[in-house]
Order: C-alpha cells, then structure tokens, then sequence
C-alpha cells in the first residue's frame, strides 16, 4: 500500500476508534469518574507529538474528510477557556472566490513584509514558503467572539484579551490532535485581519486570530522548518526561564 494510503488510514482509523466512537459525546457525561491513569509509555508517546507537530505549508493534495475534520474541531473544543467561553469560531473555507481573496491578502501583506526585511535577511525571506495556501486541501479561520454570552463575563473584566487567549488554546489542541490524526496544519497570520473578515463575511467585532491550511502533509520532521532552513533556530530551553 503506497505510504499516502497507509497515512491517511492510520488517521481516519484512529481517529474514528479514539474519539467518533461509543454513545458518550466527547468531553463525557459530566458524571465524575475516575479518570485514567497516563502510564510511562502514554508520557513518551505524549513527547513525540510535541516533537513532530509541525507547521505544514507543503501539502499533498489527498482531501480529507469531513467527518475528519468536524471531528477535529470537535476534540478541539475540549480547550480551556476563560469561564468557560467557548469563544472560539471555526470559520471553513471552501468557496474559490473567498480563498482567492485571502489569497490577495496573503501576497499584498507577504510582499510588504519582504520589503521591510533588513538587506541581509531580504533574500532568505523571499526563498521561504510561508503558507500552503494553493495546495491545502482544507482552510479555515478562527476568529474570537469577544463578548459572548456563555461564560457571563468571568474571568475577563480585567483582561478581555483572555476570549482571544482562549481560542488559540482551541487552535493548539486542534493543532496537535491533526498531527496525531496523520494530518498537518499550517498557520497563516500574514494576513490583514480587516481584509479576511471581509472576505469570509463574519460579524464586524469578532477578533481574527489566523487563518489555516489544512491536508496530508508531504513530509513529516521532528524540526522546524524554519530552523531547517536557517532562518531561525530555538534557543536552549534556561533562556526562557525566568526566576524571582
Ligand atoms: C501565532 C502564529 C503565527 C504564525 N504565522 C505563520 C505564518 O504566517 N506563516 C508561516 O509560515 N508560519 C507561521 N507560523 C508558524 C511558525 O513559523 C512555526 O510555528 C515556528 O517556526 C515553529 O515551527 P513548528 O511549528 O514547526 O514547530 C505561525 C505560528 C504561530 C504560533
């Protein structure tokens, strides 16, 4: 069986056995129960995907299905989020007249980011492929409800970025649970928000919070692309820990 085959099979087989089956709705009963115990094997397993979640912007053009990925917003939507909001929007993208204007968007604000770059980055910037916005096979938005209802205001009188807070927690659940379904997500942020609200035609006050192609990824990489391609590289994890 060609490797494509065997991919997107191991996905849709585990997703289906893991999440779609059995009468209980993800997220459960709401009864308590005891909850499972994650063993040393599960924690290593857990560190792998960390480890291979990629940013995808090369995609092969498999589609995928869309219980797939309804079942993906769906675990998705067991994030955290402030009083328990729910804020996050999933906004899907399929019409061409609607993709081609992000598209617009993506070149106008893709061009003036190369010309702002410094004369020493200004070549590597233009080699690199920063969405896989002609090749993925799914898009879609997310956008943050800023004022909803559900949750009654808690926890965010002080700070109202917290509904935006809330749907990028959504959107890393939704980014790991693809990896671990075989597939792979790439996200787009240069974008104009104003520009991709107009073009998806959502209420005027919900905040952007990025646009995503989603498809079988060509190939899988425990490292970042842009550290393969030199463009950056991560740091040793004590820089970022700051103690007082
Ligand atoms: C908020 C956010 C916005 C991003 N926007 C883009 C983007 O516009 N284009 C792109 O190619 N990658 C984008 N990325 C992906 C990052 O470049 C990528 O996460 C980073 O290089 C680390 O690679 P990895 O995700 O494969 O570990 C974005 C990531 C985040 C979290």
């Amino acid at each position: 069986m060609p490797a494509s085959r065997r991919r997107s099979g191991r996905g849709i087989r585990w997703w289906r056995r893991k999440w779609r089956s059995g009468a209980r709705a993800i997220g459960g009963t709401g009864a308590p129960v005891d909850g499972p115990v994650f063993d040393d094997a599960f924690r290593a397993q857990l560190l792998e995907l960390f480890k291979w979640r990629r940013d995808v912007r090369r995609f092969r053009p498999d589609p995928v299905p869309a219980d797939l990925l309804t079942g993906l917003f769906e675990v998705a939507g067991l994030a955290p989020s402030v009083g328990l909001s729910e804020a996050w929007r999933w906004v899907t993208v399929d019409n061409p007249a609607r993709r081609a204007a992000v598209r617009a968007s993506f070149e106008a604000c893709n061009a003036e980011a190369l010309a702002a770059q410094a004369a020493d980055c200004a070549d590597s910037y233009a080699r690199l492929k920063l969405a896989g916005l002609d090749e993925a096979p799914c898009h879609f938005a997310v956008f943050a409800e800023p004022h909803p209802r559900q949750g009654h205001g808690l926890g965010r009188a002080t700070m109202p970025e917290t509904t935006a807070y809330s749907a990028v927690m959504a959107v890393h659940t939704v980014w790991l649970a693809v990896r671990a379904a075989g597939l792979g997500l790439g996200w787009v942020s240069i974008l104009d928000p104003a520009a991709v609200a107009a073009a998806l035609d959502v209420p005027s006050d919900w905040v952007f919070i990025g646009y995503f192609c989603l498809g079988y990824p060509q190939a899988d990489s425990d490292h970042p692309e842009l550290e393969r391609l030199g463009w950056e590289h991560r740091r040793p994890f004590g820089s970022t820990l700051i103690r007082r």
